[in-house]
């Protein structure tokens, strides 16, 4: 059962977008998917209690800190195959590494440089508390609201400092989608929304599919390499 945090100090980064669209992407895959709302403002409680919530998917409030562990607990008696823990937007957030052990951390953000200062920043933080833990926890940046269109010129340079610091970027990005923004305000997952007059939704599967397989080869661990003969 595989715990992954969406973490970044920097708000609106896409944390809670990244979050939710991982439990649905696994929920259509058939897992069951606990969702930890660790941010005070409790957007993804909000959107659980919108009509449409998955079966599979399960939200579990945790306020602030020290209600992480409850929520936990709350989740686990569902045995489900992934928790899911989304953090608020300022260093606060990083203190989940206090009160649950991770398998693999997440940060996602914006091609803009403010971003990427603060996503080096939460990647250090990252590094120190997997250490702390023993491992060498799993960690990946992922671009988020990339437009479809053409890519940014600060896309390329933010990737670059990344990459030259030995960060990790998913190899799939999230783009702006109107499709995502409109699941907190509908509800429920990316096939009611076409129903609801949203455009670009087979696009948006697409691309949620993807990002999926992504972390799916973040959290499992690279096979052994056969010796030969
Ligand atoms: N891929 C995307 N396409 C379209 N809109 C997006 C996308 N990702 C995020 N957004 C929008 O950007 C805003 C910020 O995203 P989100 O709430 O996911 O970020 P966050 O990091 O969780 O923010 P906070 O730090 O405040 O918790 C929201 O209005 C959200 O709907
Ligand atoms: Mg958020």
């Amino acid at each position: 059962m595989p715990n992954i945090a969406f973490i970044s100090p920097k708000g609106g980064a896409g944390k809670t977008t990244a979050a939710l669209l991982l439990a649905l992407g696994l929920a259509e895959r058939g897992a069951r998917v606990a969702l930890i709302d660790s941010d005070p403002n409790k957007p993804l409680v909000r959107w659980g209690g919108l009509p449409g919530r998955p079966d599979g998917v399960t939200v579990h409030a945790a306020p602030t800190v020290p209600d992480i562990r409850e929520a936990a607990a709350e989740a686990r008696r569902l045995s489900p195959d992934w928790v899911i823990v989304d953090t608020e937007g300022s260093v606060r957030g990083a203190m989940v590494f206090a009160a649950l052990r991770f398998d693999a951390v997440v940060t996602p953000l914006t091609g803009s440089q403010m971003d990427a200062v603060e996503a080096i920043k939460a990647s250090e933080l990252v590094a120190s508390f997997g250490k702390r833990q023993g491992n060498d926890l799993p960690y990946a940046c992922l671009m988020s609201r990339v437009p479809a269109a053409l890519k940014p010129r600060s896309l390329g340079a933010v990737v670059a400092q990344l990459k030259a610091r030995g960060i990790e970027i998913l190899p799939t990005p999230l783009i702006e989608k109107e499709a995502f923004r409109a699941l907190f305000e509908v509800g429920g997952g990316l096939s009611g929304l076409e129903a609801q007059g949203v455009g670009g939704v087979a696009a948006a599967r697409a691309n949620v599919a993807a990002y999926v397989n992504a972390i799916q080869a973040l959290v499992t661990p690279a096979p052994a390499l056969r010796r030969a003969g």
